[in-house]
C-alpha cells in the first residue's frame, strides 16, 4: 500500500465533520486585531497538536514493524496442542517489531545494541506474543536488577547522557553479563538491518501437549537474507548519514514485493530432564548448545505488508510476554517471571486501559470476550452484554482448562538466586563464544570494548570490567587489558 492511496476526498472539515471555510487565516476581531476565541478551528487544532505524543517506551523506544505470515512446515502436536501449530501448512498472521533498547523514539539505528523482536501470533486461540530479541540470552538473570540495569544504559540523571563509567560499572559488577556483552561486542553487535539478523525468544517457554506432557522450549529465528552487519566505523558513518536506515530497509524491501523471511526453529528438552541439565535451562544468560539439543526446523516467517499508519500501528502496538495460548506457557525463568508482569503494566500507563482493543493489538482470528468494561476510549463493543460472570444469560464463561501444566517445587519462600546446575558460573559460555570467534572477530571485539571501557572515569571500574572477561579465557582478558591500557596510557 502506497501512501497516494490514502488520499482521502471531499472539502476539509473540523473534527466534528463541519466544513472549514478557511485553514489559513485565524479569525480576529478586525484586520490586524486579535485573535477570537470563537475561532474553534485554531483553538481545536492547537490542542490536538498538544496532544499527539504518547509516552514512548521506557525501552526499546525506537522501532519498525510489519505484518506477516507463519507458516507450519513441520508437524509439532507431540509436543504442543497450541491449534496453530497443529497441521502442517497451516499459516497464521503476524505482526513483528523491530526495535533498539537504549535509545530514544527519534535515535538512530545503526547503533551497537541488542535488537527487539516483538512477533504477535494472531490465533484461532488468541494472540500469542513472543518478545526476544535478536540474541539469545540477556545480560542479567533476575527481573529486580532490570530497571538498575536499564538506568546504566540510558541517559545519566546528571549529564543527560549515556556514560560508560555507568554501563561498565554495572556490567563490571554484574558478571553474568559477560556472555551478553561478548556477544554485544562482536560482529553481530550492529546488524545491517532488520533482514539480515535473526530472532530469538531468548527465555525457556513450556510447551504441553493434549496428554498433558510437558517440554521445555526456545525458539529460533534465522534468516533468510543471511547475517550482514556492520563495523563501527560504518555504523558510525550511517547513524549520521541515515539515521532512519534500518526502518527504511524493512519499509522499501517490503514495498518492492522483496519479503523478508526466516526460518523458525525450535530447541526441545523432556521436562524429565531439565533437573539434571548441565545449565541451568531457565537461566537466560545461557544458552542450550546445540550439540544438546539440535534446533528442529518447525516453520517460515515472512513479512509481506507494511502498516499504513507509524503511529496507530507502530507506536500503540502492543507485546506481551504473558499473552499465551493453550498449549504454551512460561518457565520459572524469573526474568520471564517478572516481565509478566512488566509489559501489561506499560501498555496501561502508555497507550491506556483499552489498548487491546486496537487494530493492531486484537485478536484477528478469534475475538475477545471478556467481562471488563468502559475506560478511556471505551467503544462499545460489548453493547448490552451481562458485564459478570457466572450468569444466565448466555454469557462467555470459563473453560476449566489451564493454558499450561503445573510446575512441581520445593522448599520455603525467599529471595532466592537462580538454582547453579553442573557446569553452571557466570564465565563458562562467554569463554566458548569467545573461542568460537575468528582470529578477525576476536581483534574487531578486542576493539570495540577496549575503545568503550577505556572511556571510563576510574581504574577500578576498568579493571573490574576487564576482569570479568579475563575470567571468561585468559587470552581475551589479556588481549583486552592491552589494549585498554594503550587507549588509558
Ligand atoms: C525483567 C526484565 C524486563 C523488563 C521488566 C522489561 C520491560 C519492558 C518494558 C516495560 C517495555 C516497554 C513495553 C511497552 O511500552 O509497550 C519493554 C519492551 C521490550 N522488551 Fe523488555 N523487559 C525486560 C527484559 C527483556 C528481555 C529479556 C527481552 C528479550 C529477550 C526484552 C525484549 C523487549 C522488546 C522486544 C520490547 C519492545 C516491544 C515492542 O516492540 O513493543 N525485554 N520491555
Amino acid at each position: 500500500m502506497t501512501q497516494e492511496a490514502h488520499v482521502t476526498q471531499g472539502p476539509l472539515t473540523t473534527e466534528a465533520g463541519a466544513p472549514v471555510a478557511d485553514n489559513q487565516n485565524s479569525e480576529t476581531a478586525g484586520v490586524g486585531g486579535p485573535v477570537l476565541v470563537q475561532d474553534q478551528l485554531l483553538l481545536e487544532k492547537l490542542a490536538h497538536f498538544n496532544r499527539e505524543r504518547i509516552p514512548e517506551r521506557v525501552v526499546h523506544a525506537r522501532g519498525a514493524g510489519a505484518y506477516g505470515t507463519f507458516t507450519l512446515t513441520r508437524d509439532v502436536s507431540r509436543w504442543t496442542r497450541a491449534k496453530f501449530l497443529s497441521e502442517v501448512g497451516k499459516e497464521t498472521g503476524t505482526f513483528l517489531r523491530f526495535s533498539t533498547v537504549a535509545g530514544n523514539l527519534g535515535s538512530a539505528d545503526a547503533v551497537r545494541d541488542p535488537r527487539g523482536w516483538a512477533l504477535k501470533f494472531y490465533t484461532e486461540e488468541g494472540n500469542y506474543d513472543l518478545v526476544g530479541n535478536n540474541t539469545p540470552v540477556f545480560f542479567i538473570k533476575d527481573a529486580i536488577k532490570f530497571p538498575d540495569f536499564i538506568h546504566t544504559q540510558k541517559r545519566d540523571p546528571y549529564t543527560g547522557s549515556q556514560e560508560a563509567d555507568n554501563v561498565w560499572d554495572f556490567w563490571g559488577l554484574s558478571p553474568e553479563s559477560t556472555h551478553q556483552v561478548t556477544w554485544l561486542f562482536g560482529d553481530r553487535g550492529i546488524p545491517a538491518s532488520y533482514r539480515h539478523m535473526n530472532g530469538y525468544g531468548s527465555h525457556t517457554f513450556q510447551w504441553n501437549n493434549e496428554a498433558g506432557e510437558v517440554f521445555w522450549v526456545k525458539y529460533h529465528f534465522k534468516t533468510d537474507q543471511g547475517i550482514k552487519n556492520l563495523t563501527q566505523a560504518e555504523a558510525n558513518r550511517l547513524a549520521g548519514e541515515d539515521p532512519d536506515s534500518h526502518q527504511r530497509d524493512l519499509r522499501e524491501s517490503i514495498e518492492r514485493g522483496d519479503f523478508p523471511s526466516w526460518t523458525v526453529q525450535v530447541q526441545v528438552m523432556p521436562a524429565a530432564e531439565a533437573a539434571e541439565y548441565r545449565f541451568n535451562p531457565f537461566d537466560l544468560t545461557k544458552v542450550w548448545p546445540h550439540e544438546d539439543y539440535p534446533p528442529i526446523e518447525i516453520g517460515k516467517l515472512e513479512l509481506n505488508r507494511n502498516p499504513e499508519n507509524v503511529f496507530a500501528e507502530v507506536e500503540q502496538s502492543i507485546f506481551s510476554p504473558a499473552h499465551f495460548v493453550p498449549g504454551i506457557g512460561p518457565s520459572p525463568d524469573k526474568m520471564l517471571q517478572g516481565r509478566l508482569f512488566g509489559y501489561g503494566d506499560a501498555h496501561r500507563y502508555r497507550v491506556g486501559i483499552n489498548a487491546d482493543h486496537l487494530p493492531v493489538n486484537r485478536p484477528h482470528a478469534t475475538e475477545a470476550r471478556t467481562h471488563s468494561r468502559d475506560g478511556a476510549l471505551y467503544d462499545g463493543r460489548h453493547k448490552g452484554a451481562k458485564n459478570y460472570e457466572p450468569n444466565s444469560f448466555g454469557g462467555p464463561h470459563q473453560t476449566d482448562r489451564p493454558l499450561w501444566q503445573p510446575v512441581s517445587l520445593t522448599g520455603g519462600t525467599g529471595n532466592h538466586a537462580a538454582p547453579v546446575h553442573r557446569e553452571d558460573n557466570d564465565f563458562v559460555q562467554a569463554g566458548t563464544l569467545y573461542r568460537l570467534y575468528s582470529d578477525d572477530e576476536k581483534a574487531r571485539l578486542v576493539e570495540n570494548l577496549a575503545g568503550f571501557i577505556a572511556k571510563v572515569s576510574r581504574d577500578d571500574i576498568a579493571e573490574r570490567a576487564i576482569n570479568n572477561f579475563r575470567q571468561a579465557d585468559g587470552d581475551f582478558g589479556k588481549r583486552l587489558d592491552a589494549a585498554v591500557q594503550a587507549l588509558r596510557g
